[in-house]
């Protein structure tokens, strides 16, 4: 196997882990996680989220960048070489392809919700927050969601935004970018916590997201725990090649499993911290936790309306969310572009261009769905919260199966033992061992049997 990858490689390991974080940390994190959680009653949600991340998370992260690195290719070719490195079937590079749908299915409704924030940044920047009350802020957010001019315009100018960074090559420019952006972000989330803390009803919002009311996570049956276990694929990026593709571009000498600890953490406290900032003034305001998609647009800038220099720290606050936005959109991206390039043998450029197109084409479909559209549903969901649904919770963790079992089953222990090297510690290795081998997929399987009734 190679040692470096045609794309390019990372400049440092502190490079692959902010751009790793940066693909984690997200919308997913600010946007999704208080709508998911509040849709599902809070404390129980959060509490299985956390152990799916834990448990099931980590070690597939592990298990993702260790196949990346060992292939060095786009995640089809590279499945395709592996497997036949360890003479196992090549169907196995259908988990490529899983991937790369999954990313143009994904990266279509991201798109659409990030121009949501460039809308915001706008508005915040006019002094249009200030004052507003619950009502009206949701007024504001129900008006531009009706209007597919406007979504078009922001998804439009959001997917170029994703292309051009993709057809630069991801190495160059996304480093310099999360290196201060994800310190600023972390710092603008403490302000906000501190803020509800003081402004918001804090202890209702805190037994909310910590307190966990196991009645609520049974009476919404299975589906609860899917969500929160496919809450946890979607946030740390897992089960579609984006961290696998990252990790193709990771030094031989890093050491996997500090990184994604180091990830994980990170973007568990982003979703925490988010949830500790919308909470509080949720329940202070008397809205609805589970009132859907909107829940953050809906939320925050009634807090930044009310808030001593709320007009700036409004503005900085969806300028930042725009960057972790966009940073984990690249990486969306990446796995796609790269196949292409090695695949048909374009021209990065170029290869940024068709997927960026096809992406930016499903997006009108999303945000049709939003108005024009809203009459078109399957299973009672419009496109847009149906690509959010079936992505996160079926064809991530589906992703994240087959990889577990092909690292924990396929590949030969020396290369595992290689990959996390010798000094890692046999106890560590082992225990990694047994979450990629049975637990993590027993759990998989488990949370998909219940969610479809069968257990
Ligand atoms: N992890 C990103 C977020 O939390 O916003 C979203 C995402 C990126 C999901 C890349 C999946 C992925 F492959």
């Amino acid at each position: 196997m190679t040692s470096t990858s045609i794309h390019g490689m990372w400049s440092s390991r502190l490079a692959f882990i902010l751009a790793a974080t940066g693909s984690a940390v997200g919308l997913g994190n600010i946007w999704r996680f208080p709508y998911v959680a509040g849709q599902n009653g809070g404390g129980a949600f959060v509490l299985v989220y956390v152990l799916c991340v834990a448990l099931i998370g980590v070690p597939i992260m592990i298990a993702e960048i260790m196949l990346g690195r060992r292939g060095r290719q786009s995640p089809i070719n590279t499945m395709r070489a592996l497997a036949s490195a360890q003479g196992a079937s090549s169907a196995w590079q259908l988990l490529g392809w899983m991937g790369i749908l999954a990313g143009f299915l994904i990266l279509s409704f991201y798109s659409v919700v990030a121009g949501w924030t460039l809308a915001y940044i706008f508005r915040a920047a006019g002094g249009g927050f200030t004052g507003l009350d619950a009502e009206q802020s949701n007024a504001i957010f129900l008006a531009l969601v009706a209007d597919p001019e406007r979504l078009l315009a922001w998804h439009t100018i959001f997917m170029g935004m994703v292309m051009m960074v993709v057809a630069r090559g991801v190495a160059s420019g996304l480093e310099q970018a999360v290196r201060f952006l994800m310190p600023a972000l972390f710092l603008l989330l403490l302000v906000m916590v501190v803020y509800a803390a003081q402004a918001g009803d804090f202890q209702a919002g805190l037994s909310y997201l910590f307190k966990p009311d196991f009645g609520q996570l049974l009476e919404g049956g299975g589906d609860a725990i899917l969500s929160a276990m496919g809450q946890a694929f979607f946030s740390l990026s897992l089960g579609m090649g984006a961290i696998m593709i990252y990790g193709s571009y990771l030094s031989s000498q890093a050491s996997i499993s500090q990184n994604v600890a180091i990830i994980a953490v990170m973007d568990t406290l982003v979703a925490l911290l988010a949830g500790l900032a919308i909470f509080p003034i949720v329940f202070a305001y008397g809205l609805e936790p589970g009132e859907g998609p909107g829940l953050i647009f809906h939320t925050l800038p009634v807090a930044f309306g009310q808030m001593p220099g709320g007009q700036f720290f409004g503005l900085l606050f969806f300028v930042l969310l725009m960057f972790a936005a966009w940073t984990s959109a690249i990486s969306l991206l990446e796995p796609i572009v790269a196949w292409l390039v090695e695949h048909r043998s374009i021209s990065r450029v170029r290869a940024a261009v068709w997927a960026g197109v096809t992406v930016w084409l499903l997006g009108i479909a999303c945000l049709l769905s939003l108005n024009v559209w809203s009459g078109l549903t399957l299973f009672d969901k419009g496109i847009l919260d149906l690509f959010d649904y079936v992505t996160a919770n079926v064809l991530l963790p589906l992703g994240g199966l087959l990889i577990a079992i092909f690292a924990g089953w396929v590949l030969k222990t020396t290369v595992s033992r290689d990959e996390l090297g010798a000094t890692n510690g046999q106890l560590l290795y082992q225990l990694w061992r047994l979450l990629v081998r049975f637990i993590a997929p027993a759990a998989v399987v488990l949370v998909f049997l219940n969610a479809i009734g069968l257990i």
